[in-house]
This record gives structure tokens, C-alpha cells and sequence, in this order.
């Protein structure tokens, strides 16, 4: 596999563009190809064996388009799907929950981190599995706060409702002493800003996206991976559904210009045997 080929990209929807954010800023020269599964988000809610069909789905989708190394932006996918899809492919893949379980165990000083997230992520275990075998003496203290997710997606970012939410979520979070707080969810850390004000500055908010960017670089160069030299091309963003209004959130989130309306095309996923095959066997057994 060549150094130049691009990088893809996946996530239940638009929030990935978060992930997209990071690894412009740590990978200038990559060449990006976003999937976002606009048709069928939010996986949040959904169970482990419909998040590791529709990320295989995706998967090869953006096999079909060449990409050197695989990044799921998505926390919800990350948890339920990564161990899955690592064991089937050749390239390297990365998820957000591991670096940001790293970041957050590396941070704390009192033993106590807070984790919020989707429900499927929560339920799933995932980070304190993680944290766990960093150190089984550290307390992690977990809430799905599912209610950011549409608040984020309808600019409600900056509004008294939605720090109300933010203490109806955090308030006994905070109460247990946690130092520091995963924002395991695409769109928490649009949010950041309102939930420092509400944690205050004692406790340190861990930003998955961030910290995946940085082991993604890593993953590149061991690989022999990493792109020197700027591509020529933009980056390209693909959708399941509603390309129009991806590209009017996308820019929101990403800055003006970066998601221009004319390069978010539509791919919509035929009945694929092979995927679904695979998951009935594995849903029968
Ligand atoms: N992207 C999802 C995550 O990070 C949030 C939205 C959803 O539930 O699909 O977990």
C-alpha cells in the first residue's frame, strides 16, 4: 500500500467530523474520505451486532476507494465494532476509545475519572475495561447523556437550557470527585466550553478526537504510512442520506469551506450477502 493514498474516515453521521478536525491539524498532507452514515444514526441506542454489520458495510466501502489505514471516528462503533473489524482487515485501524482511555489515565492524580456517552458506549464497558488494565485502583464513574447529541445538532451549544441539561447530567459526576472527564461521544467536545463552565477547572476534560489523532500519526509511521508530501485532491465526504444538510452541519463544525456541498455525494448500500450473511451466523450462534 502506497503513502499516498488517502485515509478513511467513518462515523454514524456528521459528529466524526470532530475526528476530522483533529487529524487535519496532526496529518496536514493526508488526503481524507469521510463516510458518515447519515440514513441510519444514531448508532447510540442501537445493539453491538447492527453497529458491527453497518461498520463492515462502511468499511468496505472505503476499501473499494483505496484508503491506506481506517479511523472510526465514531466512540459508539469504536466500542462495539473495532475488535471485530480488526480481526478481518489487512489495513491498520484505529479507534477513538482506547487513546482517549489512555489520555484520561495518564491525567488523573485522584484515581476518579468520569466517563460520558452514548448508551451503547456506557453499557458496553468498554472504558473501564480499558482504564482497568492501565490500573485497576482507578474509579471510573460513567453517564450516557444522550441529550447532547441533538442539542449539539441544533446549535444549542451557547443556552441556559442546555446548561441546565449539563448539570442534570454532571452534578453527581462531580460530587464523586473526578478529576477528569472523557468526552466519549463525537459531538461532547463541541460542548467543552459549557461543561468546563459547570466541572470548573479542576477536573480536566479529555477530548478522544484529539488523542486519537496523535496515536493515528503513530499508527502511519510504523507503517511506513505517513504522507511527507501534501496530496493534491480534496478531500472527499460521503453520506447515506441528507447530503445537503451534512454539508450545512459539516461546516459548522469543521469551519467554512472545508465541506463544500458539490463534494458530499450519496452512497447507499445495496443488500450486501456477504455482510448480512455473516451477521445472521453470527446472530444464530
Ligand atoms: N457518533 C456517535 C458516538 O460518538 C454519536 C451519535 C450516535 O449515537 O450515533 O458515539
Amino acid at each position: 500500500m502506497s503513502s499516498s493514498a488517502p485515509i478513511g474516515v467513518f462515523d454514524s453521521g456528521i459528529g466524526g467530523t470532530t475526528v476530522v478536525k483533529e487529524l487535519m491539524a496532526s496529518l496536514p498532507n493526508e488526503r481524507i474520505i469521510y463516510f458518515g452514515d447519515t440514513a441510519r444514526v444514531p448508532y447510540g441506542n442501537k445493539s453491538a451486532g447492527t453497529v458491527i454489520m453497518y461498520s463492515r458495510q462502511i468499511v468496505k466501502f472505503l476499501l473499494e476507494k483505496k484508503v491506506k489505514a481506517i479511523v472510526i471516528a465514531c466512540n459508539t462503533a469504536s466500542a462495539l465494532a473495532l475488535e471485530a473489524l480488526k480481526s478481518e482487515l489487512e489495513v491498520p485501524i484505529i479507534g477513538v476509545v482506547k487513546p482517549g482511555a489512555k489520555a484520561a489515565a495518564e491525567v488523573t492524580k485522584s484515581n476518579k475519572i468520569g466517563v460520558i456517552a452514548t448508551h451503547a458506549t456506557i453499557n458496553s464497558g468498554i472504558y473501564e475495561d480499558f482504564l482497568h488494565k492501565t490500573d485497576p485502583d482507578i474509579q471510573v464513574f460513567k453517564k450516557a447523556c444522550p441529550l447532547f447529541v441533538p442539542l449539539v445538532e441544533e446549535g444549542w451549544v451557547d443556552d441556559d437550557i442546555t446548561r441546565q441539561i449539563i448539570h442534570r447530567y454532571l452534578d453527581d459526576l462531580i460530587e464523586k470527585g473526578i478529576d477528569a472527564l472523557v468526552l466519549g461521544c463525537t459531538h461532547y467536545p463541541l460542548l467543552a466550553d459549557e461543561i468546563r463552565k459547570v466541572t470548573g477547572d479542576g477536573i480536566t476534560l479529555v477530548n478522544p478526537a484529539f488523542e486519537c489523532a496523535r496515536e493515528f500519526r503513530y499508527l502511519l509511521e510504523e507503517n511506513n504510512l505517513l504522507c511527507e508530501i501534501g496530496q493534491t485532491g480534496e478531500h472527499e465526504f460521503y453520506v447515506s442520506d441528507g447530503p445537503k444538510a451534512f454539508a450545512e452541519l459539516a461546516g459548522s463544525f469543521l469551519g467554512e469551506g472545508i465541506v463544500k456541498r458539490e463534494n458530499v455525494k450519496v452512497y447507499t448500500f445495496e443488500n450486501d450477502d456477504s455482510v448480512l450473511k455473516t451477521y445472521q451466523i453470527k446472530r444464530r450462534g
